[in-house]
């Protein structure tokens, strides 16, 4: 049995930390440090300029998964892009990206669009590629720049969210790896968040900001995150209490904290970066995971839980070990 497991991650933030008073002063909002940090537990994230795409970031994100993953470039023969905020309609941004590392091998290059559960919809597509046999090396990547699609005048959600990019070089071996995963999704819960806009004639049609129910979210984000996790550690065979962390899409410290006491386990091993990146939808896993490992806090052999969920309604878990 071909199993795939995590050679190298990396990551990418563009320019400094914004503190959620800086941003308050930027775009004159009504709302407060104190009422941020309290009902979501972000304290800053990080903005891109005006010049800079998910494919640039993505492309930093990469160049060190593949130098901590110890290959090459033209080494990697499947590129997967999770991602809601592409450079353009098309091409895609995996292409993009595959130029811009200087991948010239023809190796198939594509993008997922699954919000916030983007990335475990990509790594689930990319662990398929190589237990089939198909690919041996996979970069798998979320990259965001939601900036450019947040309603600045919309305290409610322009405080959310941030922008990056994490990648992970996933590589076929002879052991774990990637033990489960499951991903899922229900249509019927399309408008409890969106961006309803669309192009047409060359000008956006309809709403092109994200629009979202955000208690019908939290509600929802705690029922299927646990319910996946529980999922995939069934699949398993095994139970919470072999799990070292918990690598949780970064949305709000406050469905951390849910999901996390409903699956008994405690935020000791949950790791927890939207305090300082804000909710990076694609990009929070692979991001949190990197800094993590980077931090010295994820070590080899760690049994790890990822888990997401997004608009769609999207949701999905991987369990591999590290
Ligand atoms: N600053 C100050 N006040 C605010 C702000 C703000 N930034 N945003 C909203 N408020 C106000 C509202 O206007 C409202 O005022 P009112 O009582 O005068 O009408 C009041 O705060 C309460 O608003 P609620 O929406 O009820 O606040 P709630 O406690 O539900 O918190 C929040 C809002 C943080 C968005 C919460 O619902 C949440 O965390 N939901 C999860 C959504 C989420 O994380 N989405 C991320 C994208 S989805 C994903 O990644 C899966």
């Amino acid at each position: 049995m071909t199993y795939a497991r995590i050679g190298g991650t990396g990551s990418a933030l563009p320019g400094e930390p914004i503190s959620n008073d800086a941003l308050i002063a930027t775009h004159r909002l009504d709302s407060s440090d104190a009422w941020i940090a309290e009902r979501t537990g972000i304290r800053s994230r990080h903005l891109a300029d005006a010049a800079e795409t998910s494919s640039e970031l993505a492309a930093t994100a990469c160049r060190r998964a593949i130098e901590d993953a110890g290959c090459e470039a033209n080494d990697i023969d499947l590129i997967i892009v999770a991602t809601s905020t592409p450079d353009f309609v098309f091409p895609s941004t995996a292409t993009l990206l595959q130029a811009k590392l200087g991948i010239v091998n023809g190796a198939p290059a594509f993008d997922v669009q699954a919000v916030c559960s983007g990335f475990v919809f990509a790594l689930a597509i990319a662990e398929k590629f190589i237990a089939s046999g198909a690919s041996r090396r996979a970069l798998v990547v979320g990259a965001e720049v939601f900036s450019r699609i947040l309603d600045w005048t919309d305290r409610g959600t322009c405080v959310l969210f941030g922008d990056g990019a994490g990648a992970v070089v996933l590589e076929a071996a002879d052991g774990p790896g990637i033990l489960a995963s499951a991903i899922h999704a229900d249509g019927r819960h399309q408008n409890m968040l969106s961006v309803p806009g669309q192009l047409s004639a060359g000008k956006a049609v309809g709403d092109p900001f994200l629009r979202m129910d955000g208690q019908a979210v939290f509600k929802f984000a705690v029922r299927v995150l646990t319910d996946v996790a529980q999922e995939v550690l069934a699949k398993a065979g095994l139970s919470t209490q072999d799990v070292d962390w918990l690598v949780p899409h970064q949305a709000n410290v406050r469905i951390l904290q849910s999901t996390a006491k409903k699956l008994g386990l405690t935020m000791d091993k949950c790791i927890v970066t939207v305090d300082r990146h804000g909710n990076t939808s694609a990009a929070s896993i692979p991001l949190a995971l990197d800094v993590s490992i980077r931090e010295g806090k994820i070590r080899r052999g760690d049994l790890l839980l990822l888990e997401g969920v997004g608009g769609g309604f999207t949701w999905g878990a991987t369990l591999l070990s590290y």
